[in-house]
């Protein structure tokens, strides 16, 4: 049972420059709430409630301004400092002593899920044991992403980043769920030609040893990007689009807690207070009430 989960919310941000220049791109507004927002309430989904998050280095007292740790959402938050973004799979290097030997999660810091069934696909997920399992979905432009081929029994035979011709159109999202022998695996892998630790480098690992699963998530969920001002911009439209046609938020992370019986009507309080009078605290007060 997986009950660790690490969010990696670092990198340069040199796409969405000079936005990134002063802030990191994890803090910036996606629609109503900080991005970071989002990939943590994919994990409370999940209901994992031991987390990590990884931020470059200097910017824990920035992130600690909307969230200093877990109490107000029954969980436990802690924070390390990536020194400088050497690829993906050095979160399960800096994050060694937290997973401690554990099976754990990681959830890139600028992904975006949404769709029906995810929650119980998610909760799924978490009973892994052994190997390691992704989440695939289908988009238009495979060369932006890690891509995965599968066969017919939904076995990926093939996986390699942003490929410039492939057949497949799957894309391997930000969300992987990794069994105990992932630090272990890292601590092998050699840095590619753009000097970085590479995430289908640890899952051909996993591949090779026949350990590798997926689980697609089909055209009735989303999966979007903010990898460009476009698709950040996109992304945060669809948000709001949804939140003001149906009145429910996305990515409310006291609502989740509080549904997962986490935490009590007086801990919403304190956000409420925490966070001041705005439309999000509205939203808490409605849920309350
Ligand atoms: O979003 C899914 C894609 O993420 C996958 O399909 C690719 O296989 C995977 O390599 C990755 O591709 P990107 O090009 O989108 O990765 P990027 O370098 O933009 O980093 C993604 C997030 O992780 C971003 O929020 C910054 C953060 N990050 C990245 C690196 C390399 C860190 O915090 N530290 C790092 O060292």
């Amino acid at each position: 049972m997986i009950k660790k989960g690490i969010i990696l919310a670092g990198g340069s941000g040199t796409r969405m420059s000079p936005i990134t220049k002063a802030v990191n791109k994890q803090l910036l507004p996606l629609y109503d709430k900080p991005l970071f927002f989002y990939p943590l309430s994919v994990l409370m989904l999940a209901q994992i409630k031991d987390i990590l998050i990884i931020v470059n280095k200097g910017q824990v007292d920035q992130f600690k301004k909307v969230l200093p740790n877990g109490n107000r959402l029954g969980i436990k938050i802690q924070y390390a400092e990536q020194d400088k973004p050497r690829g993906l799979p050095d979160a399960f290097l800096v994050g060694e002593k937290f997973i401690n030997n554990q099976p754990v999660s990681l959830i890139l810091g600028d992904n975006f899920f949404y769709g029906q069934s995810l929650t119980k696909k998610l909760i799924e997920c978490t009973k892994l044991t052994n190997g390691a399992k992704v989440f695939l979905h289908p988009v238009r432009k495979p060369s932006l992403y890690g891509i995965a081929t599968i066969n017919k029994k939904n076995k990926i035979t093939k996986i390699i980043e942003k490929p410039k011709k492939t057949n497949s159109n799957l894309a391997v999202t930000g969300l992987y769920f990794f069994d105990n022998k992932v630090v272990n695996f890292c601590k092998f892998l050699k840095p590619s030609k753009r000097n970085e630790l590479e995430i289908v480098d640890l899952l051909n690992k996993y591949k090779k040893n026949n350990k590798l699963t997926a689980e697609i998530i089909g055209r009735g969920g989303a999966w979007l990007d903010t990898g460009s001002i476009e698709n950040f911009n996109d992304t945060a439209n669809f948000v709001a689009s949804i939140e003001n046609r149906q009145g429910f938020k996305i990515g409310c992370l006291e609502e989740i807690a509080f549904n997962n019986n986490w935490i009590s009507k007086k801990t919403i309080k304190d956000s409420i207070n925490f966070y001041g009078n705005c439309d999000y605290s509205k939203y808490l007060y409605s849920i309350i009430n």
